[in-house]
C-alpha cells in the first residue's frame, strides 16, 4: 500500500514509518517541522536503507494538501500531524483548534476528492474526560479537561461523520481511531526517540533528562493519590508497541465493515510515577534525585486501559516490559544527550 503519513517526523510517526517500510509499504511523510527536527530524515533512512520521501509543509495549507493527493497515488493515511502540549492548549486555544482541526478538515477534503478511504488515526486516551473507570473501555463516553483534548474528541466526531456521510454516498471509507495510553520509550538501536523541545511536560523524558544530567531532579507531582504509593498511576506503552499496533490497524481496515473502529492501544498495566522512576533508575545504573512536588492541576489518579478489543480484534498485544521501555529510552537519551541535531 502507498501510505501518507501525516506527522511521521515526530515521536510516534518516525517509528511507524520505520515499521511500515520494514512491512512492505511505500511510504511518503508530510510534516510541517513545528514539533520535529529535520535530522530524523538520516536516522529513519538508516534504518531502513531506503530514501525517505518527505514533504515538509503544514497540512492546513489546503493548496499544497490537494498538490500532494493529485500529484501522488495515496491508498491511505496514518494521520499524526497535530501539537499535543496540555498546558499551552489552555494558554494558546485557538492555535490548537486551528492547527488540529484545521489540518483533519485539509486531509479530509483531499481525501474526498481523490476517492482515498481508509485513515488511521491518532487519538489518546485523554478523550476519555476527567475521571474515567479504570480499566478504560472503548465504549465509555468520550470529553475533555483541557483544549489538547477536546481537538482530539472532536476530531473523533469529525472522522465519525465524514466516515458515515462517506458510506451513504456510497464510497467504502473506513476510520481507526488509536486511543493511545502513554507512549514512551524508543528505537532498541538508539538512533531515534523522543525529543521535546522545549522542558518536558511528560514523565519520561522529564526522567531521561535527570539521567542525563540536563536537569537536576524530578518533580513527582503529588503522593496523595488513592493509589498502592500515593503518586500518579499510568499505562506506559513502548512506541514500538504502539507502532506496530498502527500496522495491525490499517491491515484490519481491508476487513472491518462499519465506518469507524475504535481501538485502545495500552497494554493493560498500572505503573505508579515511583516505580517508572526506580525502573529508570535500573537501566541507567545509578539513583535518580527527586521531590515530591503538589498535584499537577487536571491530572487523576490512575489511568490504564482494557486492551482487550485491540486483542481480539486486531491480533494485536503490547509485548515490551517497563524495563525494556526504560532501556531503549536510556540508550537514545544516553547515546543523544542533546536530542536529534538541529539543521
Ligand atoms: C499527558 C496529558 C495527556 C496527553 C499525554 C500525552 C496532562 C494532564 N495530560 O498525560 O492529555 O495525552 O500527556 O503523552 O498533561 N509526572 C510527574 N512529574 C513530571 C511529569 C509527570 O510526577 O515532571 C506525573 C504525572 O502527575 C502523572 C504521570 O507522571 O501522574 C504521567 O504524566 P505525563 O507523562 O505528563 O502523562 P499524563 O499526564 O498521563
Amino acid at each position: 500500500m502507498r501510505v501518507l503519513v501525516s506527522g511521521g517526523a515526530g515521536f510516534i510517526g518516525s517509528h511507524t514509518v520505520v515499521q511500515l517500510v520494514a512491512a512492505g509499504h511505500d511510504v511518503v511523510v508530510v510534516d510541517s517541522f513545528a514539533n520535529a527536527k529535520p535530522s530524523v530524515a538520516g536516522r529513519i533512512e538508516a534504518l531502513t536503507g531506503q530514501p525517505l520521501e518527505l514533504h515538509a509543509f503544514d497540512l492546513t495549507d489546503h493548496d499544497k494538501t490537494e498538490h500532494l493527493f493529485a500529484e501522488d497515488s495515496i491508498d491511505a493515511v496514518i494521520h499524526f500531524a497535530g501539537y499535543k502540549a496540555v498546558g499551552e492548549s489552555v494558554e494558546r486555544p485557538l492555535d490548537y483548534y486551528e492547527n488540529n482541526i484545521g489540518s483533519t478538515i485539509s486531509l479530509l477534503r483531499a481525501m474526498e476528492r481523490h476517492g482515498v478511504g481508509k485513515l488511521v488515526f491518532s487519538s489518546s486516551a485523554t478523550v476519555y474526560g476527567a475521571d474515567p473507570p479504570v480499566p478504560m473501555r472503548e465504549d465509555l463516553p468520550t470529553s475533555a479537561t483541557n483544549p489538547y483534548g477536546w481537538t482530539k474528541v472532536m476530531q473523533e466526531q469529525i472522522f465519525r461523520d465524514v466516515a458515515t456521510a462517506s458510506n451513504a454516498a456510497g464510497r467504502s471509507m473506513r476510520i481507526a481511531l488509536l486511543r493511545y495510553f502513554n507512549p514512551v520509550g524508543a528505537h532498541p538501536s538508539g538512533t531515534m526517540g523522543e525529543d521535546p523541545a522545549d522542558v518536558p511536560n511528560n514523565l519520561m523524558p522529564y526522567i531521561a533528562q535527570v539521567a542525563v544530567g540536563r536537569r537536576e531532579r524530578l518533580g513527582v507531582f503529588g503522593d496523595d493519590y488513592p493509589t498502592p504509593d500515593g503518586t500518579g498511576v499510568r499505562d506506559y506503552i513502548h512506541v514500538e508497541d504502539l507502532a506496530a499496533g498502527h500496522i495491525a490497524a490499517l491491515g484490519r481496515l481491508e476487513q472491518v465493515e462499519q465506518p469507524v473502529s475504535v481501538w485502545n492501544l495500552g497494554t493493560g498495566e498500572g505503573t505508579s510515577v515511583l516505580e517508572l522512576l526506580h525502573a529508570f533508575e535500573r537501566a541507567c545504573g545509578r539513583e535518580l534525585a527527586y521531590e515530591i512536588l503538589p498535584r499537577r492541576p487536571g491530572d487523576i489518579a490512575a489511568s490504564y486501559a482494557d486492551p482487550s478489543r485491540a486483542h481480539a480484534e486486531l491480533g494485536w498485544r503490547a509485548e515490551k516490559s517497563v524495563d525494556d521501555m526504560c532501556a531503549d529510552t536510556w540508550r537514545w537519551q544516553s547515546q543523544n544527550p542533546e536530542g536529534y541535531p538541529s539543521g
